[in-house]
Parts: C-alpha cells; sequence; structure tokens
C-alpha cells in the first residue's frame, strides 16, 4: 500500500514513523512534510490548503490511501477533490469536518444526537450574549464560532472581558464551564462505526503548573492511570456512535478521527471540544505505544469498513511525549536557531525524535516554528518512560529552547489553569484577561 500523510507537523511526523512501520506499507510519501518526516519518507512540496495539487500529486504517485493531519486542510475541503478521484482517504468531507471548523454546528449535532456536553447558547448579538453569560453564570466561556481565526476561546470570570470577545466575533457560542481533568480521546471513525484508542492527556500551558498562555501542547502521555476504567467504550457509546448516527442522518458520514475532548466531571464525561483529526501532540504517544499496523486500521476506515480488521494492540507500559519550543513562543516564534544533539538519540529504541517546526539550512537543522520538536519516549511506566523523555531533552539544544520540566510529572488529571480561575476576581480581572486567550496556537 503507497500513502501521502498531509502536513507539516509533529503529529505527521508520528503518522508517518508509525506507517514507515506496518509491513504491510510499501510507500510513505508526505506533503509537504518536515525534516524528520524525510527520514521515513518522500517529500513533495505541495500546498495541503490545494486541493486539486494534492490530488494530482496522489493520482502521480498511484497512492492508495491519503492521511490528512491537520484541520485546516480538512475543513477548507481537501478530502472531497481525492475522493472524487477515487482514493482512499483518512480524514473527513469538508462538510463532515464542519464538526470542528464551526462550534455552532458541532453544538447543534450533540444536542439532535443526544450527547453530554456543556450548555450553551449562540449568540450573533451583544445583547444576547450579555443574557447567556448571565443565565449560563460565571466562569464564563465564550467561543468564536469559526476556526481559530486569530481569537478562540475565553475563558474568564470577568463578565467585561467576557461580552468583550462576544463583541469582537461574528457570532459566539456562550457555553456552561465543565468543571473536571481533560481527556483526549480519539475515535478511529470509518462514517458508520468507530473504535477507539487509549486516552491521552496533553498539557496546553506554557509554564510549569498550568499557567501562562495557551499553547499547542507543550506535551502529552498515555495511557492514564487516573482515569477511571473503561472511558473509552463508555464514550463510544454515549458520544461518538449517537454523533456518527447523526452525521449520517445529516447527508455527511464522518471518516477519520473524531477527537473528543473530553472533561472528566463530577457528573460524568461531558464534551468540551470536537476536532476533526489526531490532536497533536497527543497523539505522539497513543502511536508509540501501538503494536498493530497503523495503515491497515486507517485504510480500512478511509474504506468504510472497519470490522474487517482486528482491533487496534497496545503494548503494555507508558509513553512519553515533550515538547521543545522556540523562543517567545506561544506570542511569537523564532526561527534558524541551530539544533544540536538530536543525531545523538538515533540510536536510541525507546526514544524518537519527533520533528515540528524545523528545516535544513547551510546543512544545519534549524527551528522554523513555535513548537520545534519533541522528544517521545517508551517505558515500563509513566516515570520510566518520562525519565528517558527528559534524558533525550537534556541531550539537544538550540538557543532559547523552552519546555516544560512537570510533564506527566503528576498524571493526576490537574485541571490546567485551574489555578488561575480560582484566584480572585481582582486577579482574575487582571490576570486572566492576559492568559486565557486560548487559542493561540501558534505552530
Ligand atoms: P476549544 O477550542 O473548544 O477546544 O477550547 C479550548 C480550551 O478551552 C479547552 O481545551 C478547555 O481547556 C477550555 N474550555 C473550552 N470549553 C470549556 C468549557 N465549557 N468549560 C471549561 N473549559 C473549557
Ligand atoms: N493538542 C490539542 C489539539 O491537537 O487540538
Amino acid at each position: 500500500m503507497k500513502t501521502l500523510v498531509i502536513g507539516t507537523g509533529g503529529r505527521e511526523h508520528a503518522l508517518a514513523l508509525a506507517l514507515s512501520l506496518d509491513p504491510g506499507v510499501s510507500e510513505v510519501h508526505a506533503a509537504p512534510g518536515n525534516p524528520g518526516i524525510a527520514a521515513v519518507a518522500t517529500l513533495h512540496d505541495v500546498d495541503p490548503m490545494d486541493g486539486a495539487a494534492v490530488t494530482a500529486l496522489a493520482v502521480g504517485l498511484g497512492i492508495d490511501l491519503v492521511i490528512v493531519g491537520p484541520e485546516a486542510p480538512l475543513v477548507a475541503g481537501v478530502a472531497d477533490p481525492l475522493r472524487a478521484a477515487g482514493i482512499a482517504v483518512y480524514g473527513p468531507s469538508a462538510a463532515a469536518a464542519q464538526l470542528e471548523g464551526s462550534k455552532a454546528f458541532s453544538k447543534d449535532v450533540m444536542a439532535a444526537a443526544g450527547v453530554p456536553t456543556a450548555g450553551s447558547r449562540v449568540c450573533a448579538t451583544p445583547a444576547e450574549a450579555a443574557a447567556a453569560l448571565d443565565e449560563l453564570g460565571s466562569p464564563y466561556v465564550v467561543k468564536d464560532d469559526a476556526l481559530a481565526a486569530g481569537k478562540g476561546v475565553v475563558v474568564t470570570t470577568d463578565r467585561d472581558e467576557a461580552l468583550a470577545h462576544a463583541a469582537s466575533c461574528e457570532r459566539v457560542v456562550i457555553e456552561e464551564f465543565l468543571d473536571g481533568p481533560e481527556v483526549s480521546l480519539f475515535a478511529v471513525c470509518d462514517g458508520r462505526t468507530a473504535i477507539a484508542l487509549p486516552p491521552a492527556q496533553d498539557f496546553k500551558r506554557i509554564f510549569d503548573g498550568g499557567l501562562g498562555a495557551n499553547t499547542g501542547g507543550m506535551g502529552s502521555y498515555s495511557p492514564l492511570p487516573w482515569a477511571p476504567p473503561g472511558p473509552a467504550d463508555d464514550v463510544l457509546a454515549t458520544v461518538v456512535q449517537p454523533t456518527l448516527d447523526e452525521m449520517n442522518r445529516r447527508g455527511a458520514p464522518f471518516v477519520g478521527t473524531l477527537y473528543v475532548g473530553l472533561a472528566l466531571t463530577a457528573t460524568g464525561p461531558r464534551v468540551i471540544e470536537f476536532n476533526c483529526r489526531f490532536g497533536d501532540p497527543d497523539t505522539q504517544p497513543v502511536l508509540a505505544l501501538m503494536t498493530s499496523p497503523l495503515g491497515e486500521l486507517l485504510a480500512a476506515a478511509a474504506r468504510g469498513d472497519l470490522s474487517s480488521v482486528p482491533a487496534p494492540i497496545f503494548a503494555e507500559g507508558a509513553s512519553v511525549t515533550v515538547v521543545m519550543a522556540s523562543a517567545g513562543y506561544p506570542e511569537s516564534s523564532s526561527k534558524g536557531d541551530v539544533i544540536v544533539g538530536t543525531e545523538t538519540l538515533a540510536e536510541e529504541t525507546d526514544v524518537d525524535v519527533i520533528h515540528a517546526g524545523t528545516a535544513r539550512s547551510d546543512g544545519h537543522l534549524v527551528s522554523a516554528g513555535g513548537r520545534v520538536l519533541a522528544v517521545r519516549a517508551i517505558g515500563s511506566d509513566i516515570a520510566d518512560a518520562r525519565a528517558k523523555a527528559y534524558e533525550g531533552i537534556a541531550s539537544i539544544s538550540f538557543p532559547g529552547a523552552q519546555w516544560r520540566r512537570d510533564i506527566a510529572a503528576e498524571p493526576l488529571g490537574v485541571v490546567e489553569g485551574a489555578a488561575l480561575l480560582e484566584s480572585s476576581d481582582e486577579v482574575a480581572a487582571s490576570t486572566v484577561g492576559d492568559i486565557t486567550r486560548l487559542d493561540r496556537e501558534i505552530s
């Protein structure tokens, strides 16, 4: 099977690496990829947002399976011309990608499907927003309806800030605050049915202790020893299957990863958000532990025939991923800093350097984005995997590198950023306003 991975980040590197280890996969291609992916795939300089160009590439290479990594090309509809050309695609159509592309759409689907989530109101005017804030109460959660688009989600105890955010967006979803640790669950969907991969947890804030600005994700680990047993099956039954059924009723079957962002609240798991693709970096530890072939699984989903393959198998033990970001991240990023030390880890069997924002320049590996790379390790348990990941981090350096020291240190379901909201209202008014602008996902 010839495969093509679309995207440039750490998630795409992890996908390409797993495909390269699948004996059923004869070729791995990537567009545009990155220098880490180049070690396991053939790179092609094609814009992921250009559906016609991606389709021409896939047809020209005789690709059997295209896997689209990021949400932007999916929401823009890159899967549609590929499918029209008869190529199997792991990733939803433009219509089905609206589950991530529009918060109002996803809330509407959840309501119709009876999926447990935060109560919410869609508001198009300041008066509607004010009424919804008072009805649903503090802490206030205000989400731009559109895909990130530089505004995103604000969680705050400051009503004026919540109102200001609402006023700055054309349409917002205002919702009830969900209190509980967050878990990422990936459901591999074939349009009608789904299987769940083991859950992971992502550390979203830039600083240790869950403080500072929100990022694309500074580290992750899987599995979650503290999570209640069986949440995956439970969530398949109460969230994923009803959502797939509802999408079929709407004539937009969902094929690809339904990423269920869950809050484990006192009253059970509730959906914080849907994404229409694998998480980054939450996918990295999950794939590190998967010992069954990834290509076979995703190809079966893309064909609409998940029941034709055995359930995926995962190694015992744990995996931890620690991200190294460039100076200034997440507000900005530094480019061109020379990275040293990655080659010393190439011989390690339990450790991978996962590239995200890297480039080659004058024979050097250099930084080229906010999240530059990650060290991913597997071990007998979280402590073992964590020790190996941090050993790897210690052997890599570049000017201005920043990373969290507490990834998977306390895998107890901490609520990232909770300390900020628990502070007094006065502090919240001045501090939370700066640091809870939650979509600064500059990757
Ligand atoms: P989203 O863009 O929907 O993924 O939201 C980004 C982040 O905002 C989530 O990962 C949560 O940390 C936080 N968040 C979103 N919605 C809620 C909610 N209803 N209650 C509490 N936190 C939320
Ligand atoms: N790490 C969070 C995401 O991929 O959306």
